[in-house]
């Protein structure tokens, strides 16, 4: 899933097109949230209007969709807002309509939005990975500690899709009202969030309203957080998600990126010993910024910056421990 970081956005701030691509039915408009110029895969707000009816039949990349406002009719069931839908490629959905007209989030994860008309699967349709779920009434709220170390109590998650090979996640998060964090984040995966209800605030890209949206890749900071009223957001991950939290606002990506790879050369040196392929194997590991950063309090004469070119080192300690005739000497 690579594609650009685009934050901060609020989907109010555009208009809808008409979504003209062969198979959809007429009456769709879109907001384009974000787009994977490679693979097409993308995330829309899709307004559909009052009398739309699109016709049975199946994707043909695998969709998620929410519904945000309105009543979206799914063969015969009515589906409200909240009401959260994963579906494989291939999978054959039933006519879905909507009278009133409503708001959905799609989001199209492996190609281009498409639509076969069908009345039946794909033959190569994972037809048993489809789940749907009235998100708002039938989950209740859980801890946001999914992922350890975790947000600050007040965050809350209702997971609503898991890929158990990649870790990635789709899931409902909440911010109580009065709710803040105060350290910065970064993760190894990238990160996306549509703010269906209220507002929050980060540190770095200012207030997210109703219809706010980001796609962030990876190792880039945000956080501290905030609410004042309270918010609910779609969050999706694309692999594992990992908290890296601190509190240095100046790191770049490519420092958070050194630092992730020097936490892991520090808890499974193993596995980092098999897997790092960065120039040749540095005996001393990626640099971790926290490791080697200037604080206050570092002024006693000890040289904290790291001096390693990748062939040869200085000890941080820039001062002399050893008398001149001493026969321990670093030359
Ligand atoms: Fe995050």
């Amino acid at each position: 899933m690579a594609r650009p970081h685009i934050e901060p956005f609020c989907d109010r701030d555009t208009h809808f097109k008409d979504m003209t691509l062969p198979g959809f039915a007429r009456g769709m408009g879109y907001k384009m949230l974000s787009f994977d110029v490679d693979t097409g895969a993308c995330s829309m707000t899709v307004q559909l209007d009052g009398g739309y009816r699109q016709e049975p039949g199946f994707p043909w990349s695998e969709l998620e969709m929410i519904v945000i406002e309105g009543e979206l009719k799914v063969g015969d069931r009515t589906c409200r807002k909240g009401h959260y839908f994963f579906v494989p490629a291939g999978y054959c959905m039933p006519e879905i309509s909507t009278d009133q007209g409503c708001l959905v989030l799609m989001m199209y994860n492996t190609g281009e939005p498409s639509h076969e008309p069908a009345n039946e699967h794909h033959p190569l349709a994972q037809v048993g990975l489809y789940h749907d779920v009235d998100s708002y009434m039938d989950i209740p709220w859980a801890p946001g500690n999914v992922a350890k170390p975790s947000v600050a109590s007040g965050c809350l998650i209702k997971l609503l899709n898991y890929n158990p090979i990649s870790h990635a996640m789709t899931f409902l998060y909440c911010m109580t009202p009065a709710f803040y964090q105060d350290n910065i984040s970064y993760h190894d995966c990238a990160e996306e969030s549509y703010h269906l209800w209220g507002t929050s605030w980060m540190m770095q890209f200012g207030e997210i309203p109703t219809g706010g949206y980001f796609w962030r890749p990876a190792y880039i900071n945000h956080g501290a957080f905030a609410s004042e009223y309270g918010c609910i957001a779609l969050g999706r991950t694309d692999s594992k998600l990992f908290n890296h939290f601190h509190y240095n606002p100046w790191t770049n990506p490519t420092e958070n990126a050194h630092r992730s790879a020097a936490r892991l050369y520090k808890r499974d040196p193993l596995l980092y010993k098999w897997a790092i392929s960065y120039d040749h194997n540095h005996p001393h590991g990626p640099e971790d910024f926290e490791d080697t950063m200037q604080r206050r309090g570092d002024e006693q004469g000890h040289d904290t910056k790291h001096k390693s070119d990748g062939k040869r080192h200085d000890h941080w300690h820039g001062h002399h421990h050893h008398h001149d005739d001493s026969p321990h000497k670093h030359d």
